[in-house]
């Protein structure tokens, strides 16, 4: 049995991540470490907030104290750090807090594995870190050996962590891994992303804002198949070593927008053409195939499978982004906990 902390279990990939790692591994303990910013949602984790083998602390990674209080009471057998600020367009607003958090943060929780008897640490990290790929060259992709070369102030601050846990385990001797994966999509993404946004604007008749021209191009892999990699990796990787993550998915924006407002049965004249994104990644795509041939894993879902299972799970699940839109989750907490 296994005692795992996962930051940022409240946001999107590392609520899916709870939610497949509890029943997967039923004998293992989970305990969920998430400050609670904007971008969680404690609502998220209802479905196993009763789960005995599960344990939620409301806790900001960069509070080194409570970090190591909670290592001190948890003894932790492993860390797979989620937590992180994770939307583009608010690091080029306010690029600080990514700094604190992505930066400052996975060092506090990498120096609290290290107090605490040379803890497995996983860090959780992106396609983004590689820069981006040009349009008009289909044949080049992103591998592990790609140089880092970062756009966004959030890229940067990513990269910044990759290149700290790297040190850290050259330094120290922390046995790390770290997985840089593609554009997630699924159930509990936050409504600021391109996908979810597109879902509930479209159920609202609100328009439908697309960067630019819409040709910049992201490769998208459903949630789940990002879990199980993650998975594979903490029990099965090598330490030391980087694992891209991607599905060979590569959609352009504009047809993945046209293609949700199809399957909704909306009109395209809700699309309306914005302002771009200030230096905009053009193109993502990922060559995973180290973790295929090291690990066997390979995306399970297809994207016509996948995007329809997620336009399913907002239909059915719209008091849960309703309550984001309206601001109302930011009072789950209170409500949850507020008499316990
Ligand atoms: P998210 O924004 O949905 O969730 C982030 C979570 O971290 C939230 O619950 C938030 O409350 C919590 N958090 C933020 N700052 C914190 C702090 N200081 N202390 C504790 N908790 C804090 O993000 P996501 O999309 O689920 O991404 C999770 C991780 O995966 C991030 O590290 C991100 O860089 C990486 N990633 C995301 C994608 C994607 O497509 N979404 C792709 C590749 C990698
Ligand atoms: P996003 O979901 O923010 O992910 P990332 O920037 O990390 O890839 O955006 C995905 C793509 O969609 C990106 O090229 C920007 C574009 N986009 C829009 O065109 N309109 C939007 O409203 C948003 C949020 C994103």
């Amino acid at each position: 049995m296994m005692t795992i902390i996962v930051t940022g279990g409240a946001g999107f990939i590392g609520g899916n991540f709870i939610h497949y790692y509890l029943s997967a591994h039923p004998e293992d303990r989970v305990i969920c470490v998430d400050k609670l910013t904007y971008a969680g949602n404690l609502s998220t984790l209802a479905p196993v907030m009763d789960n005995p083998n599960f344990r939620f602390c409301k806790l900001d990674i960069c509070d080194r104290e409570g970090v190591f209080a909670l290592f001190e009471e948890e003894k932790p057998d492993a860390v797979i750090n989620f937590a992180a600020e994770s939307h583009v367009d608010r690091s080029i607003e306010n690029p600080e807090i990514f700094l604190q958090t992505n930066i400052i943060g996975t060092a506090t929780m990498m120096d609290a594995c290290r107090a605490f008897g040379n803890v497995r640490y996983h860090q959780v990290s992106t396609d983004e870190v590689y820069g981006d790929l040009p349009l008009d060259r289909p044949d080049l992709f992103f591998t592990e050996t790609t140089p880092i070369h970062t756009s966004s102030p959030y890229s940067s601050s990513k990269a910044g962590a990759d290149l700290l846990v790297q040190a850290y385990q050259r330094t120290y001797g922390l046995p790390i891994t770290i997985s840089r994966c593609s554009n997630n999509y699924g159930p509990y993404h936050f409504p600021e992303k391109l996908i979810p946004l597109m879902i509930a604007n479209c159920l609202n008749n609100k328009p439908l804002p697309v960067y630019g021209e819409g040709l910049n191009v992201r490769d998208w892999l459903y949630v789940e198949d990002h879990c199980k990699a993650i998975d594979l990796i903490l029990h099965k990787g090598r330490i030391g070593e980087v694992y891209n993550v991607g599905g060979h998915n590569e959609m352009r924006n504009i047809d993945i927008v046209k293609l949700i407002i199809h399957e909704l049965g909306k009109d395209e004249s809700l699309i309306t053409y914005v302002t771009d994104r200030k230096g905009h990644d053009l193109r993502y795509a990922i060559d995973p195939t180290k973790i295929h041939e090291e690990l066997g894993w390979f995306p399970e879902t297809k994207f016509q499978d996948g995007i329809k299972k997620t336009i399913k799970w907002y239909l059915e699940n719209r008091q849960w982004w309703e309550e984001i839109i309206s601001g109302e989750y930011q009072n789950y907490y209170e409500k949850m906990y507020g008499n316990r």
